[in-house]
């Protein structure tokens, strides 16, 4: 037996967090009756329709997309803007692990495994998302320093294992800034410098732990090796 929005994430069709929004809507149905008490617990055998299509286990893929700047992070858009998906070529159903802005370049995972997703976006397996955010102003020791103890976001304090500041520019009011945290919460990073009175002019995500966009043009992407998977629950194991 197994919760149902985990049967359900890890069958390909969508991430955990829609699979518990689709069971509360009543879209959900196992064995003909609909359920929509989350963490609901399913045999592995139960016939389970979402939305009417019934469910059946697809073969498990998992991209590196280098994000370009201009497309959004969902899986469709009401308004019919581009999305990551559009730009990768499958026929399985996958969706993005965590969510980049539509101005933020760099790494996107893109999978349809959602234990996958899970341990990559989970903050206590502390994989390391790494950015550099280009600043307005020029960054000082306090502010970094309150970045690095923790500051206030959605009442909870959120904090940067990492700041390093890497280049200043007086001339142009400049500073790039490389931050390294372990949550995704929504604009985190943009949020994070602005409570110490920073504003984020450009943002790229250049590394989730060992992966980063080397070889790979804006827009492109690739297939993560089966090497890199294991690594990547290897280091998420450790913590
Ligand atoms: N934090 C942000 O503010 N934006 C992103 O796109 C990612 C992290």
């Amino acid at each position: 037996m197994e919760r149902l929005q985990k049967i359900i994430a890890n069958s390909g069709y969508c991430s955990r967090r829609k699979a518990e929004e689709f069971i509360l809507a009543g879209k959900v149905k196992v064995d003909g009756e609909i359920v929509t008490t989350l963490g609901t617990k399913v045999s592995e055998k139960s016939v389970i329709e979402i939305n009417g299509e019934v469910l059946t286990n697809e073969e498990k893929e998992y991209y590196l997309l280098n994000k370009p700047r201009g497309v959004i992070t969902t899986t469709h858009d009401d308004k019919n803007r581009k999305t990551v998906i559009d730009l990768i070529e499958t026929n399985k159903r996958i969706y993005p692990v965590g969510r980049l802005d539509y101005d933020t370049t760099g790494v996107l995972l893109l999978t349809n495994d959602g234990d996958f997703a899970n341990m990559i976006m989970h903050p206590k397996n502390e994989i390391d998302k790494v950015y550099i955010a280009k600043l307005k102003g020029i960054i000082s020791k306090e502010a970094i320093h309150t970045l690095e103890e923790g500051v206030l976001l959605d009442q909870e304090f959120v904090t940067a294992s990492r700041v390093k500041v890497r280049k200043i520019d007086t001339k142009t009011n400049h500073s790039i800034v490389e931050m390294t945290i372990h949550e995704g919460k929504n604009h985190q990073v943009k949020r994070m410098f602005e409570q110490v009175g920073y504003l984020v002019d450009k943002l790229k995500r250049e590394r989730i732990a060992f992966l980063t966009t080397e070889g790979l043009a804006s827009g492109e992407y690739r297939k993560l090796s089966n090497k890199e998977i294991s690594k990547l629950y290897v280091l998420a194991n450790k913590k």
